[in-house]
């Protein structure tokens, strides 16, 4: 199994890029399903969670051809098959953003319910939910979702909690839904309105994203479209961290300012210049690092897939902070791997107490989901000597060439199996 070696204590310095936004790209993908014509996406990130996505319309007949290194033209009017198989959606939850799609324009889908996950018990019911709000028939039978409609009919649905799979779902279904659906509670992330958006290059009838009530008047089909995938404000942070928790100076291009302005003035608080210009920020780091207390929140609050990472920030701040997880209940795992190597936490319920210690050691650890092994590369860029970290297939699924654009900056970091 591959790991990462990282040699800690080099300050990162240079220019970086940011990819395309994962978590925009795949149900931008899923969304090529609603259509018979070609859907052109460009700048998708080369990612393990992308290829899994690729291998899931594939498997059902959809045609995907590769214009140039990350541009992609999906089509798929000569579909085969309605099925997402166990085997594809266990290793990707995303995967299930194939099942509104798929209802709307085919009239049925079997899709697996996506299983145990590590980051909590992660289920699908406002999905389901959703759908049977829009008249669609659903049975869970053998560990897979059956469900079934002559033609879905608008209707209001009201999450009880802001998800935000289950609102691209129940925003992509109900584009081929017959009359109006109103989307209350809707989730207000930069990739679901970049979803809405294309959906609407494509003819749908979408108002109100972004905001918390999305509006949706369905139409007979959907056409052609191409888009630009925003660029992905999680490695953005992610690589804003590295910088300043190694008193480097960096440029962070392919950003986009608006997608992060509550991280960046909450990181601003830990005593870093960063300054933000259209489409990059330049970041000077100070020489000490001050605590910075948050709670995740949806949209526009800190993403809780950057809670990991700016915990990590907090291990070697001077002072104490707390960080409450108010998305999911299980996600502070990176914390006993952060703790083996010197650093100082207290969990108390959904709340990490992190007291700020002076320097981190290297250590053996374990990458138990995606963004805890950024928390733990992060780590490893600080402590002395050599960390060796397992299990980094969790990074695979949402960083795009990392040790490449870390060694880039000056990162001791490699590969080995
Ligand atoms: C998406 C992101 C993921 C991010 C998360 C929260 C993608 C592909 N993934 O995941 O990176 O960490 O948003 O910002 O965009 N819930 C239910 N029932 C449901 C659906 C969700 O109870 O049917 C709960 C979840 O357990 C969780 C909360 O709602 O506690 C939010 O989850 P949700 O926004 O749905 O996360 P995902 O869409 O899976």
């Amino acid at each position: 199994m591959k790991k990462l070696v990282i040699n800690g204590g080099y300050p990162l310095n240079g220019c970086i890029r940011i990819s395309g936004s994962k978590n925009a790209a795949l149900p931008m993908m899923a969304a090529s399903i609603l259509s018979d014509c070609d859907i052109t996406l460009n700048r998708i990130p080369n990612l393990a969670d992308v290829r899994t996505m690729i291998a899931l319309l594939d498997s059902m007949g959809i045609k995907i051809e590769k214009n140039h290194k990350s541009s992609f033209t999906f089509n798929a009017s000569e579909i085969e098959s309605k099925f997402a198989s166990y085997e594809l959606v266990k290793t990707m939850r995303a995967s299930i953003m194939v099942l509104g799609p798929l209802l709307a324009k085919h009239g049925e889908a079997k899709v697996s319910l996506p299983g145990g996950c590590a980051i909590g018990a992660r289920p699908v019911d406002l999905h389901i939910q959703g759908l049977e709000k829009l008249g669609a028939m659903i049975e869970i039978k053998d560990g897979y979702i059956l469900a079934s409609t002559e033609r879905l009919i608008g209707s209001t649905y009201t999450f009880p909690k802001k998800s935000v799979t289950g609102t691209a779902n129940i925003l992509m279904a109900a584009t081929l839904a017959e009359g109006e659906t109103k989307i209350l509670n809707a989730a207000c992330e930069p990739e679901i309105v970049q979803l809405g958006e294309l959906l609407n290059f494509m003819g749908a009838k979408i108002e109100g994203l972004g905001e918390d009530c999305i509006i949706i008047e369905g139409v007979e089909n959907l056409e052609g479209a191409e888009i630009e995938i925003i660029p992905d404000r999680i490695e953005t942070i992610t690589m804003l961290i590295a910088g300043i928790i190694t008193q480097g100076e960096l440029k962070i291009e392919n950003i986009n300012p608006l997608h992060i302005q509550k991280p960046i003035e909450l990181i601003g608080q830990c005593g870093a210049k960063i300054e933000i210009s259209e489409d990059y920020l330049c970041l000077k780091s100070s020489n000490e690092i001050l605590p910075i207390s948050f709670e995740t929140n949806p949209y526009p609050g800190i993403p809780t897939d950057i809670q990991a990472q700016l915990m990590v920030l907090n291990t070697v701040a001077q002072g104490d902070c707390e960080i409450k997880e108010t998305i999911f209940e299980n996600r502070f795992m990176h914390v006993l791997e952060l703790k083996r190597m010197g650093a100082n936490i207290e969990i108390d319920g959904n709340t990490a107490i992190v007291r700020g210690v002076s320097r981190l050691n290297s250590a053996q650890v374990m990458a138990t989901d995606l963004r805890a092994s950024a928390a733990l590369i992060l780590a490893g860029l600080i402590a002395d000597g050599e960390t060796i970290i397992d299990r980094i297939y969790h990074l695979d699924r949402g960083y795009e060439r990392v040790e490449e654009k870390l060694s880039n900056i000056g990162a001791k970091v490699s590969r080995i199996d």
